[in-house]
């Protein structure tokens, strides 16, 4: 395993529509251990390949709880076969470090995805998993959380986003794991 740099707001990569994955192999289950390490290491809920320079359709989340409230899932190829229900609720995204916005979202979903042993799962999640799951299948269409914020919010954050990014050059993130950087 190891960390992976993340992609910024600005990189291509974010916005491409990700490749359907065929057989989940080696070299794919190596990319969902790594979409969790780093994920774990950035604190983050979600991460999609899409972040980490990868536009396959593969993505990680991992929320506190049990049953459709939470736990931990491997989204190879997500397919949403249901949605229902609205929520309004902050979102972040590990590529737009320190912005943040309110977005609407289904409350419930009923999806398929393949996990890391090449297994089609039914998953059902409802409330925070339920948006955590919204956001990666968003990633994997090249959307990102600020293109559901509403045109006048949108530019505030992205006028935000400019300013705290002025003077910094380049559009990939190394990722620290939490500790690592203290002495
Ligand atoms: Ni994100």
């Amino acid at each position: 395993m190891s960390l992976r740099q993340i992609h910024l707001l600005g990189s291509p990569v974010l916005r491409q529509r990700a490749q359907e994955i065929g057989v989940v192999g080696d070299e794919v289950r190596a990319l969902i251990a790594d979409l969790f390490e780093t994920m774990r290491a950035a604190n983050g809920v979600g991460l999609a390949a899409n972040q980490v320079g990868v536009a396959r359709r593969v993505a990680v989340v991992s929320v506190e709880g049990a049953g459709p409230e939470g736990g931990e899932h491997v989204l190879v190829n997500p397919v949403v076969l249901e949605s229902e229900g609205a929520q309004v609720g902050e979102e972040g995204c590990l590529s737009i470090p320190d912005i943040y916005g309110d977005v609407r979202r289904a409350d419930r979903l009923v999806l398929e995805a393949t996990d890391e042993r090449g297994v089609r799962r039914r998953i059902e999640a409802r409330g925070f998993l339920a948006r955590a799951i919204q956001h990666e299948i968003d990633h994997l269409d090249g959307i990102l959380f600020i293109d559901r914020v509403g045109a006048l919010k949108r530019r505030r954050l992205l006028a935000e986003w400019r300013k705290a990014r002025k003077g910094q050059e380049g559009l990939l993130r190394d990722v620290v794991p939490e500790g690592a950087s203290r002495l």
